[in-house]
């Protein structure tokens, strides 16, 4: 019963990985007239993965399976957790189902005309009534205590907003300690990053980077895209994209290198765990702490760039071939407050995702209605960070997330960084040679801790316990406020 259970967990995924081969082909090489039968053909493929999920025959399978004393421990995490994700499903109609996919629908094409004309109402409009689904969709699926707690499930399963709130009062309170020292020392300098390097030898460094990271290109690729993604169809084919500023080298280095951690955690997972749980990645905060830990605490760091430096300069011997590691290093890790999220420093990272995080939560809980939400977060970025936004481009309608429907996706991406510090921290202790391995280019010790640590464990646990397990504690601040301290104490000398 068990194989019968796996032949249709994986025909469900065989349609989903076709889905995402036919995304990636609109996002990298799809001409424009092909948009309209793209669009329709995932949208069937995706009805039919629907449809193979929600089947008679799986539920009743994972209904009888769940009573299975014989399953190894795999096995029944495969079914305990497909029956979680299919008890969720079941709390919404099919009307309403489709009523949010067309909302969404109108909230993106909205969003994207709105930000072409830089026309915020237009788009708050349509928001108006996603967020109403929203709330719904939150009451439907259930909650204890806070709305927004059924939302953050589909991201990061388990985090709550009572421990969110917790853990971002300690990032306002430390980060703002910190930009305060930063802000009172001299600025360091960035312009080498923003002088003119040809695209295609950017090109060439991308790759050799992906290569020294151990990204497997007999298991994956690198082509373009207008926003660098991460996508899968099997821990055998991962494929990354990245894109090319001639006039801003940083933006390719530290967006491929970010890819790259995302990659190299698909590429370890179990891939005989094909279509099943065992064989995913955790939650988003995981994956990003991937990512984060090879941008920032790995390719933001000096080590990395003692191995790699030479080989950017006789890339760019005009542009850098004067400029010493020291200053590299500096411009590289310039912290400043700015208007656009993906953008920012990995301080200021922060104060972007808290507004987004306050914000959103309110819109949940109803304590803030959208027509109110402009005002506030232009407020917020004055307050946090002192600028003023008299751009919404550069403001309330620079990310895609909410037009998406996606709520309760932000807070992720400081997990991800926080749980980056704590598992690197952990892996220098368990590796004392790391970081001099890392200097002399050898990131194999390191790509095999994290390997074994978290790749191979698919979804066997989840966030908190995986990071409980592999560091000894829970997630703890403490650690990415350390490095970063000690990081930007000796980068701006205090
Ligand atoms: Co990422």
């Amino acid at each position: 019963m068990y194989k019968r259970f796996q032949e249709l967990m994986v025909k469900i995924a065989d349609v989903n990985y076709a889905t995402a081969v036919l995304m990636w082909d609109q996002e990298t090489y799809m001409p424009k007239d092909g948009e309209h039968y793209r669009s329709q053909q995932i949208s069937t493929l995706s009805g039919i993965a629907h449809d193979l999920f929600t089947s008679k025959e799986l539920i009743e399978l994972v209904a009888t399976l769940q009573e299975d004393a014989s399953l190894n421990e795999d096995q029944k995490l495969n079914v305990v957790e497909t029956a979680r994700v299919l008890n969720k499903k079941k709390k919404l109609t099919t009307a309403f189902v489709m009523e949010m996919s067309t909302t969404v629908s109108e909230t993106f094409m909205a969003w994207q005309k709105a930000k072409q004309n830089n026309a915020v109402e237009d788009y708050l409009i349509h928001l108006e009534k996603l967020v109403l689904l929203k709330r719904e969709e939150a009451s439907l699926i259930g909650y204890k205590t806070h709305p927004y707690d059924a939302l953050i499930d589909e991201y990061e399963l388990g985090m709550t907003v009572l421990e969110l709130d917790k853990l971002f009062e300690d990032v306002k309170v430390g980060m703002k300690k910190l930009l305060d020292k930063i802000n009172a020392q001299p600025q360091v300098k960035d312009d080498c990053m923003r002088q003119s390097f040809d695209a295609k030898k950017q090109w060439t460094l991308g790759i050799e980077l992906l290569k020294r990271m151990g990204y497997n290109f007999d298991a994956g690729r690198q082509d373009i895209s207008s926003h660098p993604f991460t996508t899968s169809f099997s821990a055998q084919d991962v494929r990354v994209t990245t894109r090319i500023a001639e006039d801003d080298i940083a933006n390719m280095i530290w967006s491929c290198i970010h890819e790259g951690g995302h990659a190299l955690y698909e590429q370890g997972l179990p891939a005989s765990n094909y279509g099943m749980p065992a064989g995913e990645a955790i939650s988003l905060g995981v994956h990003e702490s991937q990512s984060r830990l090879w941008e920032n605490n790995v390719g933001r760091q000096l080590p990395f760039w003692k191995a790699n430096y030479s080989y950017l300069q006789e890339t760019f011997p005009d542009q850098l071939g004067h400029l010493s590691l020291s200053d590299f290093y500096k411009a590289m890790n310039k912290v400043e407050p700015s208007f656009i999220r993906t953008e920012s420093d990995e301080i200021t990272y922060h104060f972007h995702i808290m507004i987004r995080y306050e914000i959103e939560k309110k819109l949940i809980d109803g304590s803030l209605e959208v027509k109110d939400v402009k005002k506030i977060w232009d407020q917020m970025y004055k307050e946090y960070m002192n600028i003023e936004i008299t751009d919404d481009r550069k403001g309330i309608l620079q990310d895609v997330h909410w037009s998406h429907g996606s709520f309760g996706y932000f807070p992720t991406y400081s997990l991800g960084s926080f749980y980056a510090a704590q598992y690197f921290e952990k892996a220098c202790k368990d590796l004392p040679e790391l970081e001099t391995e890392i200097s002399k280019g050898n990131n194999q010790p390191l790509l095999d801790w994290l390997r074994i640590n978290i790749h191979v464990h698919g979804k066997k646990y989840t966030a908190a316990e995986l990071c409980k397990m592999v560091t000894g504690q829970d997630l703890d601040l403490s650690f990415f406020m350390n490095y970063a301290e000690k990081k930007y104490g000796e980068i701006y000398g205090f």
